[in-house]
């Protein structure tokens, strides 16, 4: 069998970087680098095929993975759709018109997109929801999260997603029952409220921990990733998965085959 060729959108970023030295480690049998797109300021000298024409990368790929920023990854998602060729989207930011985007695009090709490629925490997600749904509402839900000191969002769009996991449980599909900011006289916890707290410091790659308080009990979901590798691996593994698959939109749970 072809081996499969897995282009790399943004291939000399931190993501792109190291999607690209897993497949050149051997770890993944069947794969190839076909190449990868710098952006437009960027040097074409390297040791692999290198452009900054996304078109020119989709036609010697077989499937895309794209951990960039928001407006290439609209420029690949598009045009990788019009070649039906199989797209990953990692990269984070993408506002809702974007992601309207990425519904039309999945119209014509299998595209996944996973603002976090972690199997840990896309099981992580589905135990939240799970949990929320059977503890019920008179449990009280937090989040904490914690990041390396240079991180400049916060809560993490993790975090946030884990909280929409839960609130989901609780069919409540809405983010109005966050609270971000507590301080002063805050008053007492309102009951259907989801909490967040964070944490900033040194080199942490990413903690979350969703608390389930209940009465004389409580239940603590945590993740913690070591090493940004982890997202690398998970493209890789989701890149394997999408190629078979027909047009559609597809997340991280349904790589894992968690509905
Ligand atoms: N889904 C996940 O699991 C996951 C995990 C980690 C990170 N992320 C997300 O992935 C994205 C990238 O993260 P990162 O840490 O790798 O950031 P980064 O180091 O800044 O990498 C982004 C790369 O994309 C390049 N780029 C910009 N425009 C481009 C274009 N038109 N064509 C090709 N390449 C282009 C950038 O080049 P220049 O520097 O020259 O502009 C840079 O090398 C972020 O949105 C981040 O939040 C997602």
């Amino acid at each position: 069998m072809d081996q499969i060729k897995i282009g790399v959108a943004g291939c000399r970023g931190r993501m792109g970087t190291l999607v690209v030295q897993e497949i050149l480690s051997g770890a993944w049998k069947g794969v190839e680098l076909a190449g990868g797109s710098v952006a437009p300021n960027e040097s074409l000298s390297g040791d692999c095929f290198l452009t900054h024409d996304p078109q020119e990368l989709i036609d010697r790929s077989d499937v895309l993975i794209d951990f960039t920023m928001p407006e290439a990854t609209r420029r690949l998602v598009w045009l990788a759709a019009k070649a039906h060729k199989p797209c990953i989207i990692g990269t984070t930011g993408l506002t809702p018109a974007d992601e309207k985007e990425i519904v039309d695009a999945a119209r014509e090709a299998p595209v996944l997109y996973a603002p976090n490629m972690s199997a840990g925490i896309t099981l992580l997600s589905a135990l939240v929801e799970q949990a929320s749904a059977a503890l019920g509402p008179d449990w009280d839900i937090e989040i904490f999260e914690a990041h390396h000191r240079a991180k400049i969002d916060a809560p993490s769009g993790t975090a946030l997603a884990l909280g929409r996991a839960a609130a989901k449980g609780r069919e409540d599909e809405g983010r109005k029952s966050f609270v971000f900011d507590r301080n002063g006289a805050a008053g007492p916890r309102t009951k259907n409220e989801i909490g967040f707290s964070v944490a900033r410091g040194g080199d942490v790659t990413g903690d979350h921990t969703v608390f389930f308080y209940g009465a004389g009990e409580r239940l603590e979901l945590t993740h913690r990733a070591t090493d940004r590798t982890l997202f690398a691996r998970g493209a890789l593994r989701a890149a394997l998965w999408l190629i078979h698959r027909p047009p559609g939109l597809y997340n991280m749970r349904d790589v894992l085959g968690l509905i």
